[in-house]
């Protein structure tokens, strides 16, 4: 007998939602509940996404609902609902919009899957987990965001980019909060072991840094409506497989700190080990001085978004 095959929730089914889901269902590593407060929205996607199934050869169910009580027992909540911001609004409304969504989906969701972990991505997403964590009350090894990958993978394609090489044989880490204030480290990226602070003049570093830092606002104003959701949606999917198939994968994720880097009780970027039991290890790197002081400075912009909601 094999194990069981594991229930992922998606709450919020969006672009970035329903990308997840479809890359769960081609490689049919779980059986997906897409859910959304839209009716029709998520029933419209999972059927789309199961009639997809046969040529996948993947043999999941995909469901789509408007009901927290599909969401009983799943293994994994992910967290992508929420609003993308609006003309006329400002940061600190969306702040507040979407810590009302996040509030209501986790509290709901987590009341009916009590032993599930929770990945979120909604923004500003080190908070929204911070807030997670807290409504849901579950173990913060359990609880964490989706940012680093991320951003990671657009600061290896732009090093792969700049030296005409695979970005598959770029290896980078973006620290800090999934913000402008976020922290690419050059020190450690690597091109198959070279760091690239030995293959890059130190103007070029700082423009792909720039570029990496502001690559989140780069495609929203190339896409107009929305900002970007395939790359989001795989770097979410790495999360969920080193959790579902115990790959024990280091990955930069927002989790939650206690003492490591001088930080206690915060949710905020660091690389971490990710396996079946959640974060099994926050991985405590040697900052020297500027680094330390980036991702300083990245820590004061998410708590101060924390000190505006009611956590
Ligand atoms: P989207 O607008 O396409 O999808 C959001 C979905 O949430 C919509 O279908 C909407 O109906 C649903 N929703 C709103 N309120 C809800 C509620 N109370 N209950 C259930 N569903 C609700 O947006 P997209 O592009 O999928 O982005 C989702 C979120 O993820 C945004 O906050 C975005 O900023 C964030 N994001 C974060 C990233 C990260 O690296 N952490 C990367 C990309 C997006
Ligand atoms: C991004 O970085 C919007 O946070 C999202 O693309």
């Amino acid at each position: 007998m094999t194990a069981m095959r594991k229930k992922v929730s998606i709450l919020g089914a969006g672009n970035v939602g329903a990308s997840i889901a479809q890359l769960i269902a081609r490689d049919g590593i779980a059986d997906i509940v897409l859910y959304d407060i839209a009716e029709g929205l998520p029933q419209g996607k999972a059927l789309d996404l199961a009639e997809a199934c046969p040529l996948w050869n993947s043999s999941v169910s995909v469901k789509g609902t408007n009901s927290y009580d599909d969401i009983a027992h799943s293994d994994i909540l992910v967290v992508t609902a929420g609003f993308p911001r609006k003309p006329g609004m400002s940061r600190d409304d969306l702040l507040q919009a979407n810590a009302d969504v996040v509030r209501h989906v986790v509290g709901e969701a987590s009341k009916k899957s009590r032993h599930a972990f929770i990945i979120v991505v909604t923004n500003p997403m080190d908070v929204m987990a911070q807030l997670a964590w807290k409504i849901s009350g579950f173990d913060h090894q359990k609880v964490l965001g989706m940012g680093g990958v991320l951003d990671s993978t657009r600061f290896r394609t732009f090093v792969s980019l700049e030296l005409g090489v695979s970005a598959v044989d770029v290896e980078a880490l973006v620290m800090g909060g999934h913000g402008d204030q976020m922290v690419p480290m050059p020190r450690f990226t690597t091109v198959k072991g070279v760091p690239i602070t030995k293959m890059l003049s130190p103007a070029k570093i700082t423009s792909i840094i720039e570029r990496t830092r502001t690559g989140g606002a780069e495609i929203v104003s190339l896409l107009k409506a929305g900002s970007a959701y395939y790359a989001p949606a795989a770097a979410t999917y790495q999360m969920i497989r080193a959790i579902v198939f115990d790959e024990r994968r280091i990955l930069p994720c927002a989790a939650y700190l206690t003492g490591q880097y001088g930080v206690r009780h915060i949710y905020v970027g660091v690389p971490v080990v990710l396996g079946k039991d959640g974060i099994e290890q926050v991985i405590e790197l040697e900052l020297n001085e500027q680094e330390k002081k980036d991702f300083d400075k990245s820590l004061s912009a998410v708590t101060a978004l924390l000190e505006k909601i009611a956590i």
